[in-house]
């Protein structure tokens, strides 16, 4: 390797004097020194993630692969909307499909994570008690719920108050029956829970809180777990129409 005086290649405007305190090491031991930490992380590949399994967390690897192809890897949100006409395509379609999923009518693929869509859902309701003149001051969220769902309610200018699990680990509907005053904005529920249980008595539930003008708020988190309901339920039918032709 020549010999080379940095000062005279750049010119003396781009020299530096070097940092401070900072540890001279060879390329090795820098490339060694963060292999070593990057196996500190744990993974699902090392063993049981026993909680909060539910998504990002532990996302398929053919999820990696799809967000790598080209096309998607590569889009970027300013781009013309002539070259993003595959993503806005792929985009509809996942619309489609959560609409079918939830029985909704519309949706926002806007929030980027859980929370935001926590925000989004709770703003969304402010605005619409907000409309009929009162936004409300609570917001009723199960001991099960994860953290992220009290957090969100704050933000959104609400007071949270606790409602306590019955002992299977469902909302126990009684106490949720005393709860709702006019001051309840909504009851924040995740299904299944936090606990990995599901919620038998969801309709009643919602009929208590539309009974008394408050809304009720599903975390979608979970939500892999009633995709799955909906699609063993479709392809039971499926089979059923088959063996029945
Ligand atoms: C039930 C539930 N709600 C909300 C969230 C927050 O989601 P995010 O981390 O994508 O903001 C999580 C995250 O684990 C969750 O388990």
């Amino acid at each position: 390797m020549p010999n080379v005086d940095a000062g005279e290649a750049l010119g003396e405007n781009y020299r530096g004097e070097g940092v401070a305190g900072f540890p001279e090491v060879s390329e090795i031991e820098v490339i060694r020194h963060f292999t070593r930490l990057s196996t500190w992380n744990y993974a699902i590949d090392l063993g049981n993630v026993p909680a909060w399994f539910l998504h990002d967390e532990v996302q398929p690897r053919v999820n990696e692969f799809v967000a790598r192809l080209d096309g998607i890897a590569t889009e970027h949100p300013y781009q013309p909307q002539e070259l993003s006409q595959g993503c806005l395509k792929n985009s509809a379609l996942l619309e489609q499909c959560l609409l079918e999923i939830t029985g909704m009518d519309t949706i926002t693929l806007q929030p980027a994570a859980g929370a935001q869509g926590e925000l989004t859902g709770l703003l969304l309701i402010r605005a619409y008690l907000q409309k009929q003149g009162n936004p409300r001051k609570k917001v009723l969220i199960p001991d099960s719920a994860h953290g992220t769902n009290p957090a969100t309610a704050v933000i959104a200018g609400y007071e949270v108050e606790n409602i306590k699990s019955e002992s299977h680990g469902q909302i126990d509907v009684d106490k949720l029956r005393e709860l709702v005053t006019p001051d309840v904005a909504a009851l924040m529920i995740t299904n299944p829970s936090t606990l990995g249980i599901f919620e038998q008595r969801i309709p009643e539930i919602a009929q208590i809180l539309h009974a008394k003008g408050a809304l009720l708020y599903m975390d979608g988190a979970n939500m892999n777990a009633l995709a799955g309901r909906r699609a063993a339920g479709r392809s039971r039918r499926r089979r059923n129409a088959f063996e029945s032709a």
